[in-house]
């Protein structure tokens, strides 16, 4: 079993894994053969790539932390939830078309009414959050944290992706259950106040000029001032919105708060205050770098897993908190559950293979199951290498859109 871009389908691949719909209802089922229509379907939807069958390692099944069914309703009642809190927010003269400041000043300080249809949307993201919270606390798995694009609007797969890594690591600093939910909650709007910019930025497919990126710096104060007038008993949610863009040395926006760039004693009290960042913004922080630089954007495609977590390596201390930074690392594998990989440096050199499992205690070093050999040839019988025990073994993840079997031989340099 591979991950294929869905730009590169055929007719006749066969499909691994189930997929389901924004309601959760299965869309198409482990083991259909795919035809000209069903792939245009899957176009449609926004996918960005699939698990198929290949015949090499098919037994390999990536397991979510967070089942599908769960991504897709919360992704839904996320999306609901967002219309009817702009909703209301027109109606207070408080919709997108006036820009953030007149925004800010038509709200005015009540609660926001959602009437009935917005009570459940909220209901609902209320239920989906404690959904969420439970396969993530139940779940013993490191294996998979790359979910299959299930939507085709980013922000909303954006701010479930979010929530989802976000809460992982909130378990593993060992929150309370309490503490997570607002986590997970402050993780699935902290964009919201993005319903604001012009959709030509947001989707620019190039560098934004000073007066762009002056208005995308506004989405954290608008995200705040909307989410703490919804019905939400605590503060803290809201003030993740307002903070994910902060940095550690005070380099971020919009008030430049710092942070000292460890974790420890501050899982269970949380208080705001004093020019510095909260422990669940700086953790939602994290989750929201690795989620944007794992997507395709309108201005690059997906960085590869162990790129990204190079990429954040490097942010630590000056950005990003550097004690959330290693609790994330112990938790999201560098090579994924079901990728394909390269052996760039060891006695396998050239060998290319699928990711089969990851070993919990240590998750960067998994256990590879190497099918091609150095010129694209199928080996014989498939040879099963455990990183753990191979030191000098190195890894390299290789793109979706391509097929491992026809690239060649140091293609794809380290
Ligand atoms: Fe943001
Ligand atoms: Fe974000």
């Amino acid at each position: 079993m591979y991950r294929q871009a869905v730009t590169s389908l055929e007719p006749g691949d066969v499909i691994a894994t189930t997929l389901y719909t924004e309601a959760g209802t299965p869309l198409l089922v482990a083991g259909t053969p795919l035809n000209e229509r069903y792939i245009r379907a899957l176009e449609r939807r926004g996918l960005v790539a699939i698990y198929i069958r290949d015949g090499l390692a098919d037994d390999v099944a990536p397991e979510d932390v967070v089942s599908q069914q769960v991504r897709s309703t919360v992704t839904t009642y996320v999306e609901q939830t967002f219309a009817t809190v702009m909703r209301v927010a027109s109606e207070r003269g408080a919709g997108a078309q006036g820009g953030v400041e007149g925004a800010v000043s038509n709200l005015g300080e009540q609660e926001l009414e959602l009437g009935d249809d917005g009570r459940e949307a909220m209901a609902n993201l209320y239920a989906g959050v404690e959904q969420l919270i439970t396969e993530i606390i139940e779940s013993s798995t490191v294996a998979g944290l790359e979910s299959l694009k299930t939507h085709n609007e980013y922000t909303f797969q954006h701010s479930v992706d979010v929530a989802v890594i976000g809460t992982l690591i909130g378990k593993r600093l060992g929150m309370p259950r309490d503490r997570l939910r607002e986590l997970a909650l402050g993780c699935l709007l902290h964009d919201i106040g993005k319903s604001y910019l012009d959709v030509a930025i947001l989707d620019k497919p190039g560098p934004l000029t000073d007066e762009e990126f002056a208005e995308v710096k506004k989405h954290p104060l608008m995200g705040y001032e909307l989410v703490r007038r919804m019905p939400i008993q605590s503060l803290l949610p809201a003030h993740v919105a307002y903070q994910h863009h902060e940095q550690q040395r005070g380099a971020g926006y919009p008030r430049g708060l710092v942070g000292d760039n460890t974790v420890a004693g501050r899982a269970e009290h949380e208080r705001i205050g004093a020019g510095r960042l909260l422990l669940i913004a700086e953790i939602a922080a994290v989750a929201d770098v690795y989620s944007a630089l794992s997507s395709d954007r309108p201005y690059r495609k997906a960085v590869l897993p162990d790129e990204v977590m190079r990429i954040i390596e490097g942010m630590v201390g000056r950005h990003l908190n550097r004690d959330v930074v290693k609790a994330m690392r112990t938790l999201v594998p560098r090579y994924p559950a079901g990728r394909w990989v390269e052996v760039v440096r060891g006695a396998h050199r050239g060998c290319r293979g699928v990711v089969a499992e990851i070993h919990p205690a240590n998750v960067d070093r998994p256990l590879v199951r190497l099918v091609l050999g150095p010129d694209g040839e199928q080996l014989a019988s498939p040879r099963e290498v455990d990183a753990r025990r191979e030191q000098d073994l190195e890894l390299l993840c290789l793109p979706d859109q391509l097929d491992p079997a026809t690239f060649s031989a140091g293609s794809i340099g380290p």
